[in-house]
């Protein structure tokens, strides 16, 4: 008998890192992320993202938002273009969110990724470990070339962790943040870059479906065997 199809093989994604796991989120879970997010990410004070979506909002309305970003980005995905935000879950719970987004993936071989760590919990290596841990599904789950990422220049722990993992510098651009030109510092890393980097190993539970769902066959380490 065939098998029924697997409809979205994100669902059975994990990546057990040492000291955290992202796991792919299902309703529950991805209300956990809504729920963390609205009881702060940042110190109003300032804006660490370009988009500033966590501006003006009551708690619930920025849980409904978190919500219904990941349904949007779940629900416009194709095979080419697509954003997996992932809980990071450290010790059974949901601290914070890691999101891998790609375009014209089987081209460019280049992922970006951006994150946020609930602010009860920052400050404590668990950003790195997670944005470790993304970086090793983009380079070794998915054999990506390269991978991005960015700040805005007064974000010293995300620049923090993107330079402790290898990223390097690629220039500077100016974004308007809420009204205000500010610096925005853009960083990359490739494969000889994140083959340089001392880090942790990182199983991918649940990897070939999504593999085989993306149109990239079977991983190297099958391959070999
Ligand atoms: C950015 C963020 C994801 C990092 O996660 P985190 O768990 O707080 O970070 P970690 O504890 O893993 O690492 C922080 C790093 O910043 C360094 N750091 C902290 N404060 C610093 C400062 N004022 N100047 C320089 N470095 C600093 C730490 O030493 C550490 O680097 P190290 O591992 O090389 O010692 C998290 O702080 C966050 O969610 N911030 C708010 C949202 C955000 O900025 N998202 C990213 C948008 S680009």
């Amino acid at each position: 008998m065939t098998p029924p199809p697997v409809v979205w093989p994100f669902f059975g994604l994990r990546l057990v890192a040492p000291t955290v796991e992202l796991v792919y989120p299902d309703d529950a879970i991805a209300m956990a992320i809504a729920r963390l997010g609205a009881r702060g990410i940042h110190d109003p004070a300032t804006m660490p993202f370009a988009v500033p979506w966590t501006r003006n909002k009551t708690p619930p309305e920025l849980a409904l938002s978190t919500m219904q970003n990941i349904w949007l980005e779940r629900a416009t995905a194709t095979r080419l273009a697509w954003n997996a935000s992932f809980a990071v879950v450290v010790a059974g719970e949901v601290v914070g969110r890691q999101d891998i987004q790609t375009l014209d993936f089987p081209i460019h071989r280049t992922v970006t990724s951006g994150s946020w760590i609930g602010q009860d919990y920052q400050g404590r290596g668990i950003g790195r470990a997670a944005r470790e841990a993304i970086l090793a599904f983009a380079f070794d789950g998915l054999d990506a070339a390269h991978a991005r990422t960015g700040a805005f220049h007064d974000n010293p722990r995300s620049l923090a962790v993107s330079r402790r993992l290898g990223y390097v510098e690629t220039g500077r651009t100016m974004l308007d943040r809420e009204g205000v030109p500010t610096e925005h510092v853009d960083l990359a890393i490739d494969r000889a870059g994140w083959a340089a980097v001392e880090r942790a190993p990182v199983a991918f539970v649940g990897l070939e479906p999504v593999r085989a769902h993306l149109g990239l066959g079977a991983a190297e380490h099958d391959r070999k065997q």
